[in-house]
């Protein structure tokens, strides 16, 4: 069934296989069935789909049943090698796609060959793709998949709408990482809708209000970097984090579940009772870090006064803490003063504390 052009697939595709073993297909892959397995079984099949397979879409090119358009011979039972490379036979009539192509940011299996991903006759799948998006995609990408499948959070970006091609494009692209826009962009234009939410129904915050309504950012925020702090594409972490972080209000301290912010910030700022050079957050040398957070079993989360995005006040304060399943909101009601700063009246009276002495700050 196969016709000339037969010669040269293989060798075309054998050329794909050494990169796709670099993108960390797992150790036992390669050992169970040879580099057949590293190859999706949908990869460059190439001809039309099998008589009784249903077709989903036909190639208008292939449909008038012209097959030297692409091929030497017009002879359906025997239509013989392709013109020429398959990529210059696509631009013939996708003329935009030189220009696409030409973008900094390159995808090999695309400048390899478009029928990668494409079946030049008719598929089952819409815009011709040889296999659903996630399902090709992962097909050579198996370090994503496992990340994407295994991790104990997921995001729902890549399994919802057009899911690994809402961020990246197939083809090329003129950001790192074929990035359809810089990441910031991309995570904040996603959410920034009222009506995320997270598995467990619970609403997520939108950023381009939080982030216009809170002027003081976060460094690595202000620095446009959310990968930072976020895995993309799968994390065992809450929220997708890159380290540990307590999910609740309270948690029993122990610097590990803070690992995130320690990565950059010192571990020690809540290991101390007494410190004048530790913090500033202390009552003369009395820690008030340690007063809040170390505790055995309800220790106060960094939230109960920070907010880790962009925040109203100095010091990554907030004006108001999350307190509770029910949607409740506590004022923290933080005010800097002449020798320290003040809290006001709701998780206990209001209270001054006084830092006089400069502390060095990390
Ligand atoms: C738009 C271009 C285009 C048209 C039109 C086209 N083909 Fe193809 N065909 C290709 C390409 C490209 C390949 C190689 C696929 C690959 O790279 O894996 C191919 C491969 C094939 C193969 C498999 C070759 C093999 O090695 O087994 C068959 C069979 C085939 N075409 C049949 C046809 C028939 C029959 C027609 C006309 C009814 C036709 N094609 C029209 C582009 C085209
Ligand atoms: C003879 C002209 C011609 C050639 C050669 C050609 N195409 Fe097309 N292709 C079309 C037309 C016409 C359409 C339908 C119009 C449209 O959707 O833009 C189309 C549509 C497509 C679509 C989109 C289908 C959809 O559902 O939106 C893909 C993908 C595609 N072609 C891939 C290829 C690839 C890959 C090659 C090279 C193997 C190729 N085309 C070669 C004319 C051509
Ligand atoms: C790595 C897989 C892959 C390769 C290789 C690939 N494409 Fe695509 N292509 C896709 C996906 C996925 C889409 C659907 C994009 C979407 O839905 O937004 C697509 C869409 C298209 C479309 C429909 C119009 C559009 O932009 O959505 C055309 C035409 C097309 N590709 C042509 C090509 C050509 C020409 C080549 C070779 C230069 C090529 N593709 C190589 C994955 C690929
Ligand atoms: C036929 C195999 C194949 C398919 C299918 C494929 N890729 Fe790739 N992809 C590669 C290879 C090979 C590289 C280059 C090796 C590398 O940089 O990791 C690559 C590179 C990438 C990169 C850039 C990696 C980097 O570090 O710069 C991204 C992002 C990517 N692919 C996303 C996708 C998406 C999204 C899809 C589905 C639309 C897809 N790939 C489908 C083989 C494939
Ligand atoms: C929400 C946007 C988004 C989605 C959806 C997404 N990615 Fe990514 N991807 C990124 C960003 C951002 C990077 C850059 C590195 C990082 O921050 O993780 C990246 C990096 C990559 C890389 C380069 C290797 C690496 O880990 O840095 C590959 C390959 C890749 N993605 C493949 C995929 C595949 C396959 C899918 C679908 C299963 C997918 N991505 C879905 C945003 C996304
Ligand atoms: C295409 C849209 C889209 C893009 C782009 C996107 N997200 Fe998401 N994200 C979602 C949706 C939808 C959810 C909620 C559903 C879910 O995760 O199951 C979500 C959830 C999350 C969550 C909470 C996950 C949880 O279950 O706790 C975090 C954190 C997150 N995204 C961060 C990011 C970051 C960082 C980026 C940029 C790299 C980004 N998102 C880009 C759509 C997107
Ligand atoms: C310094 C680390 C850090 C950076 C940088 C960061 N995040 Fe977060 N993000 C977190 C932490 C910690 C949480 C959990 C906050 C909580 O529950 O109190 C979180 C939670 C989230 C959530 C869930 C919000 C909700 O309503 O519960 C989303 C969505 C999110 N981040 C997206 C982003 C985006 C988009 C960016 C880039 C603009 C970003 N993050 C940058 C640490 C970070
Ligand atoms: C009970 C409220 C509260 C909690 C809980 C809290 N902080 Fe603070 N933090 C503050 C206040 C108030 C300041 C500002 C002190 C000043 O400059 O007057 C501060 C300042 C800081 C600073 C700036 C340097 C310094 O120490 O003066 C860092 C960094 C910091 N906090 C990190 C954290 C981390 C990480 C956590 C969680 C482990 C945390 N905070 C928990 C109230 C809190
Ligand atoms: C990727 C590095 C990084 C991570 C992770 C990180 N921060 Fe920061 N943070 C910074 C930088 C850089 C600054 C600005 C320099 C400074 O003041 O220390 C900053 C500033 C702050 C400040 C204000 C300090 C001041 O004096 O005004 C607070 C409070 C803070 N971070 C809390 C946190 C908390 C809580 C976490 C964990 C949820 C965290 N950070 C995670 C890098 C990080």
């Amino acid at each position: 069934m196969r016709s000339r052009t037969t010669s040269s697939v293989p060798l075309a595709l054998s050329l794909l296989l050494v990169p796709a073993l670099a993108l960390g297909a797992p150790a036992g892959a390669k050992s169970a069935g040879g580099s057949g397995t590293l190859r999706s079984a949908f990869v460059g099949k190439g001809g039309p789909l099998p008589q009784g397979v249903k077709v989903g879409w036909s190639h208008a090119a292939y449909e008038n049943g012209d097959c030297s358009i692409c091929h030497v011979g017009k002879d359906p039972k025997n239509p013989g090698a392709l013109k020429g490379p398959v990529n210059e036979l696509c631009f013939q009539c996708h003329e935009e796609f030189t220009a696409v192509m030409s973008r900094p940011v390159k995808h090999p299996p695309a400048v390899e060959r478009c029928t990668n991903c494409h079946n030049a006759h008719n598929a089952t799948e819409k815009k011709l793709l040889n296999a659903e998006i996630y399902t090709l995609c992962t097909g050579c990408h198996t370090k994503i998949k496992s990340i994407a499948e295994n991790a104990k959070v997921k995001h729902g970006a890549l399994s919802t709408g057009s899911k690994c091609v809402s961020c990246h494009n197939p083809h090329a692209a003129n950001v790192e990482k074929l990035l359809v826009q810089l990441p910031f962009d991309l995570c904040v234009n996603c959410h920034s809708r009222d009506d995320v939410k997270d598995p467990s129904g619970k609403t997520l915050v939108n950023f381009s209000k939080l982030l216009a309504a809170n002027k003081v950012w976060h460094a690595p925020v202000a620095n446009k970097d959310c990968s930072a702090c976020h895995m993309t594409h799968g994390s065992d972490n809450f929220r997708l984090l890159v380290e540990d972080y307590p999910a609740k209000f309270y948690a029993p301290y122990d610097p590990k579940n803070y690992a995130l912010c320690f990565t950059c910030h010192n571990d020690k700022v809540a290991a101390t009772p007494e410190t004048t050079t530790l913090t500033n957050f202390r009552d003369g040398s009395r820690n008030l870090h340690y007063v809040h957070v170390h505790k055995e079993e309800r220790g106060r989360t960094c939230r109960a006064c920070h907010e880790v995005h962009a925040s109203p006040n100095e010091h990554q304060l907030r004006d108001k803490t999350p307190f509770g399943a029910g949607g409740w909101s506590l004022n923290v009601g933080w005010q800097k003063t002449p020798t320290g700063g003040q809290c006001s009246k709701t998780c206990h009276d209001t209270k001054q504390y006084t830092n006089k002495t400069i502390a060095t700050k990390k």
